[in-house]
């Protein structure tokens, strides 16, 4: 069996990614990624993705085996090898998320030596065309990079990154909270914060805003902050004409009724798992 690696170009994967990833994850990834290919006289048998999402740590995607070719040790091997990719590329750890549903995939992961870490939800919802209608009962404005800190501290005090265990997805890749990379958001726009200008920072939102929809992938703070956050950053997808909100929660909490009903992320409908191994 040949061991192939080279760095992923988007969109151009050598085994089709089926139900091993959701069909806009390539699209909402924050960095680049590394595709690890095992082949069998060049017949390409099996594929994984990895990425470094931060300095330390390793990020696994999309593992699939060929479906003739499953259950003869292809996916322990593609997990080694991407391993083995991200040691030499400096990660101390590695994490992926597994749907809830996917025991198969749960089973690979746990004979490979991951530990489950947490679990998210990921919800979306449909954004019409009018005005968005909820209660701006909090002062919502873009973060300043100088407030990363503050920001910082207040999301690490919080109860969504507190049941994270500390991780926070970019993308649906979950990595570390650190304060370069909320500076980093912020600088890019990407970051809400409530609370008076001057005054402690009350709560907070990273989000990116894609083609195809707007992703919060955090958000901490009262209930009505956390409803202003979300309908600023719905009026900005619909300035952008995007109408499709996706929120990463940890538990299934009550979102607040922005156009449509809120339908779990179809790919993971029951949640993600989100599974670590130090390497
Ligand atoms: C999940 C998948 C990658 C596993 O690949 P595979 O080559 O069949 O797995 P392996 O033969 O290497 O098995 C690895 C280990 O997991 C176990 N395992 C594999 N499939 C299992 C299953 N359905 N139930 C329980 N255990 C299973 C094996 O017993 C083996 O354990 P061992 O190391 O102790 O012998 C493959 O089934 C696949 O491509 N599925 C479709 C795509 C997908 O769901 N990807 C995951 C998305 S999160």
């Amino acid at each position: 069996m040949q061991v192939r690696s080279g760095p992923l170009v988007r969109g151009a994967v050598a085994l089709d990614p089926g139900t091993a990833l959701p069909a806009e994850w390539d699209a909402w990834a924050e960095e680049p990624a590394h595709q690890v290919l095992l082949a069998d006289d060049d017949t390409v048998v099996g594929a994984v993705h990895v990425a470094l999402v931060s300095a330390e740590e390793a990020w696994l995607e999309g593992v699939r085996v060929r479906a003739d070719r499953q259950g003869q040790g292809i996916g322990r091997r593609l997990v080694a090898e991407a391993e083995a990719l991200a040691r030499r590329y400096g990660a101390g750890v590695a994490r992926t998320a597994i749907p809830v549903h996917e025991y198969a995939a749960q089973a690979v992961a746990e004979r490979a030596g991951y530990r489950p870490v947490t679990r998210a939800q990921v919800r979306e919802t449909r954004l019409g065309a009018g005005p968005i209608d909820v209660p701006y009962d909090a002062h919502v404005r873009p973060a300043r990079p100088e407030e990363a800190a503050a920001i910082a501290r207040r999301l690490q005090g919080g109860e969504t990154l507190r049941a994270w265990a500390g991780l926070a997805p970019l993308g649906w890749r979950f990595r570390t909270l650190l304060v370069p990379m909320v500076k980093g958001l912020a600088r890019d726009g990407r970051v809400l914060r409530t609370g008076e200008p001057a005054g402690p920072v009350e709560g907070a939102a990273l989000f990116a805003l894609h083609r195809d929809a707007a992703v919060v992938g955090l958000v901490d703070g009262p209930p009505s902050h956390v409803t202003a956050m979300l309908g600023t950053v719905a009026e900005r997808a619909r300035a952008g004409q995007v109408h499709r909100l996706v929120v990463f929660t940890p538990e299934r909490l009550p979102l607040p009724r922005l156009d449509g009903e809120w339908t779990a992320h179809p790919w993971c409908p029951d949640g993600l798992l989100i599974v670590s191994k130090e390497l």
